[in-house]
């Protein structure tokens, strides 16, 4: 992309009615602009962001074996009033009447949906395993919208649902996602800590809240400081071995990490020493549940097992917030002069910043380099305005791309440009081919 071309409204004044640096961040940037409280348009910038955040969630679930399909942002009140959740939602509920005076509601989440679908068409166990997911628009009527997308009241979730003859086999499922979702989360560049907590209005016993922690985090949370030395890492995992998933749990689950609504002060002095007690902040950027037959019991939700019985099958449901996590990450990744993306999810892999724009051999070498970068599958940003380089790096340091090569008619005298790290800010001048070998190993892992 030209930057001439493009279309990044970014603002120089600091909008006001922002009270944490993403929020500010992703306005500044030009990346979202509010239509509504806690509704918003994503601008070219913040929606590339938002794809990319998508498609790592899907390569990571359907890497586990998970199936996405696509259910309405509407659904038929009658749905819910099957599971008793139409009148105990309350007011975050957005309920809708058609034309003919028939209840639709918003979708807050999709359990009623989900198995309503399973019902019509699986009746066999022989069908079972099965997790199915979408990445679709949610609406929850917040009381109190506020941080830009991180509590929104449209907002764009993964939800995934798995289906099981047993308990065992659904649990299994639940080990399965919190693989995916640890891997899911380190590929953004995000370190979210699984923490035992409430189930609220999904229900269910078992459910872990995966939180990134940042001191503007809405969670307030307890953790034995160990937890934050563990990584999940390239190690390979084979999602049917249900050992190893359940080791992975295991490891990542076994010290203490709660919010506060299950902390329990007296186990956390217990299990774990004082110095390494910790209590901070934290963004929830998903959840998993366990919840039984919550769902399948009254909805009839059954299949046939081996011995000829109908039985109800055994479901969990497991979310990420997807647009939250455009917050989420720039909450743990920025500076003083812009956002730091993470090369998992950059908007674009490289600015390339033009010193003198009609200068015959930058403008030539700028154009070079652009179309080296993506032969190699990379997606640049050319930064090819009439602007003083002062102000072309001021855009790219706020955009937050990860690195910078810039290119200037005394360089190119020497056959060099320059390759910045926005995040270390360290510069390093090589030929334009030797930047681009550069930038293509770099980003290997990532494309
Ligand atoms: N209002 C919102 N705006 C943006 N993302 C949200 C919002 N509500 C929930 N999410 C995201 O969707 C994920 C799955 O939804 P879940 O039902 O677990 O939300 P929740 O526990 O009600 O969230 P919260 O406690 O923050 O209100 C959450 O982990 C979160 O990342
Ligand atoms: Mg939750």
């Amino acid at each position: 992309m030209r930057l001439s071309r493009y279309f990044l409204p970014v603002l120089k004044e600091t909008p006001s009615e922002a009270q944490i640096v993403s929020h500010r961040l992703m306005l500044r940037a030009g990346m979202i602009r509010q239509q509504a409280a806690g509704i918003y348009s994503w601008l070219p910038l913040g929606f590339k962001v938002l794809r990319r955040i998508e498609q790592i969630v899907h390569e990571e679930q359907q890497r586990a074996g998970h199936i996405p399909l696509l259910m309405p942002t509407l659904q038929p009140a009658d749905l819910w009033r099957e599971s008793g959740r139409y009148e105990a939602y309350g007011e975050e509920m957005l309920r809708i009447k058609d034309r003919h005076k028939r209840d639709l509601l918003y979708g807050p989440t999709n359990e009623e949906m989900i198995t309503d679908i399973f019902r019509s068409h699986v009746s066999s166990y022989k069908d079972l395993p099965l997790t199915l997911y979408h990445i679709q628009w949610k609406f929850r009527d917040e009381i109190r919208p506020r941080f830009g997308v991180m509590r929104g009241r449209e907002f764009l979730m993964k939800d995934g649902y798995n289906f099981d003859l047993t308990y065992e086999d659904a649990m299994h499922a639940y080990n399965r996602h919190l693989v995916s979702y640890l891997r899911s989360y380190e590929r953004m560049g995000l370190q979210a800590i699984p923490m035992r907590a409430e189930s609220g209005p999904i229900g269910g016993d078992d459910t872990h809240e995966f939180l990134v922690l940042a001191e503007t985090g809405e969670s307030e949370v307890f953790y034995d400081s160990e937890i934050t030395d563990l990584r999940f890492g390239d190690r390979a995992i084979d999602y049917d071995d249900v050992a190893q998933c359940r080791a992975v749990l295991e490891e990542f689950t076994s010290r203490y990490a709660r919010t506060d609504d299950t902390h329990d002060a007296a186990a956390f002095e217990a299990q774990v020493p004082e110095e390494r007690r910790r209590s901070a902040r934290g963004i929830e950027v998903g959840q998993i549940f366990y919840f039984g037959t919550k769902y399948s019991e009254p909805m009839g939700a059954t299949v046939v097992n081996d011995k000829g019985e109908r039985v109800p099958v055994h479901m969990g449901s497991h979310g990420i917030g997807v647009s939250r996590l455009l917050g989420a990450i720039i909450e743990a990744s920025h500076d003083e002069n812009g956002i730091i993306w993470p090369e998992g999810v950059t908007p674009f892999h490289a600015g390339i910043v033009n010193l003198k724009q009609g200068d015959g051999a930058a403008d030539a070498a700028c154009e070079s380099l652009y179309s080296a970068l993506k032969a190699k599958g990379l997606d640049p940003l050319y930064d090819d305005r009439e602007e003083r380089a002062g102000a072309k790096f001021a855009t790219m340091d706020l955009i937050g791309l990860p690195w910078r090569i810039t290119v200037g008619p005394r360089g190119l005298k020497n056959g060099v440009v320059e390759l910045t790290s926005r995040r270390t800010g360290e510069s390093e001048e090589l030929s334009a081919d030797a930047a681009v070998d550069r930038l293509a190993q770099i980003y290997a892992p990532h494309l």
